[in-house]
């Protein structure tokens, strides 16, 4: 099989992952930070370990302020509903995946002031126009560093500026970039950020985190054990206790550890290189078919591994069933993301989606193209 949708979840992961999720499974997959017995230590000092990987690698000065969710959406609820109150104006965009744009619909209802910014056809959102809804009370910046379903890259660490220097909180749904391209929480001045970790990071499925800055002050989320302060009714307030309620992931957060050191090992500038060169050269044939339409820039630069393409006159899903039948695997719809296909012209049948990871080849690419060439041949 010729797997072409690491946007969704990467695969294959790193052998080490594999390796120490099944180490965990049958060693030492004890309840982390509830007992004082060895393998329950184990358990415990392995998830500090990937916590420190993970701080390291987004240059997030102390560990406790990055906790650990089930995945991106998780985390991303937990940052919006935790800020954001009846009167308060938050600005996103158009470009959002549903794990922002439900939640801020949600609380539209319940008289949080919204403003969506569109993007250009590309996937890219000016400054400008952030800057121009900006109102006293606005309280919250979201944005998609990479699009799910353009790639395009947004100019976080001038959005982080922007924020900074008006007082908002700036947040970054990183799911499309963690582990991709490289992030840094202090120089892109972002004070919540949202992962998962089972694409970009090579980790397990049900792994995902958010950084909270210093000193920003989010509601709860759910309450329940954290196996600190347990004579207490009250759920602790510092962190990470605050949010991590219930057993860990041990298992997968062992494994993400794993595919942190990975990335750090091959490291994130040579990662990129290679999935930008596969990008391009993806757009770079497939722009030659004249019966093929790519949204999105066309150009590797300032884009992620994420591209989505129509053939004239085959439906994408379709497109998606035969390239099945071909052994290559690729998302096809919508992608979760509501509104930015209004702004593509896909609204009423989404794209066909190609996310190269680490793993692919030139060959693989290579293959998806002939495969393509003969879908719109035999149409
Ligand atoms: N958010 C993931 C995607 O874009 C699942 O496919």
């Amino acid at each position: 099989m010729i797997y072409l949708d690491n946007a969704a979840t990467s695969f294959p992961k790193p052998s080490e992952v594999y390796e120490e999720v099944l180490k965990c499974m049958k060693n030492y997959a004890a309840n982390p930070g509830r007992g004082s017995y060895e393998i329950a230590v184990k358990a415990a000092s392995k998830i500090m370990e990937t916590r420190e990987e993970i701080c390291n690698l987004f240059n997030i000065a102390s560990l406790f302020n990055l906790i650990f969710t089930s995945n991106a959406t998780e985390a991303l609820n937990i940052g919006i509903k935790g800020i954001l109150e009846k009167g308060d104006h938050v600005i996103s965009t158009v470009i959002e995946h549903n794990s922002v744009l439900r939640p801020l619909h949600s609380l539209s209802e319940k008289g949080v002031d919204v403003t969506l910014i569109s993007s250009d056809k590309a996937g890219y959102v000016s400054i400008k126009d952030i800057k121009d809804e900006i109102k006293k009370n606005t309280k919250m910046i979201i944005i998609s560093h990479i699009s799910n379903v353009l790639g395009s890259i947004q100019d976080i660490k001038n959005i982080g500026n922007l924020s900074k220097s008006n007082g908002i909180i700036f947040m970054v749904d990183a799911s499309q970039s963690a582990g991709i391209i490289p992030i840094d929480v202090e120089r892109e001045h972002i004070d919540l950020l949202a992962f998962s970790g089972h694409k970009g990071l090579l980790g397990p499925q049900g792994t995902g985190c958010l950084f909270i800055r210093e000193g920003i002050k989010l509601k709860n989320f759910k309450e329940g054990g954290t196996g600190s302060n347990s004579h207490f009714m009250i759920q602790p307030d510092f962190l990470p206790d605050k949010f991590e309620s219930g057993t860990l992931n041990t298992p997968g957060i062992a494994g993400l550890g794993e595919g942190v050191k990975f990335i750090k090992r091959i490291g994130i500038d040579s990662i990129q290189k290679y999935e930008e060169e596969l990008t391009s050269y993806l757009l770079e044939e497939i722009k030659r078919l004249s019966y093929i339409k790519i949204y999105g820039s066309y150009s590797g630069n300032k884009r992620g591994p994420v591209v989505s393409f129509n053939i004239e006159g085959v439906d994408a899903s379709i497109v998606g069933e035969e390239l099945d039948k071909e052994g290559i695997a690729v998302r096809t719809g919508y992608h979760c993301a509501a509104l930015i296909h209004d702004v593509i012209g896909t609204e009423y049948a989404g794209t066909v989606r190609v996310s190269p990871g680490y793993f692919n080849t030139f060959d693989d690419i290579e293959k998806l193209i002939v495969a393509i060439m003969r879908i719109y041949k035999v149409r």
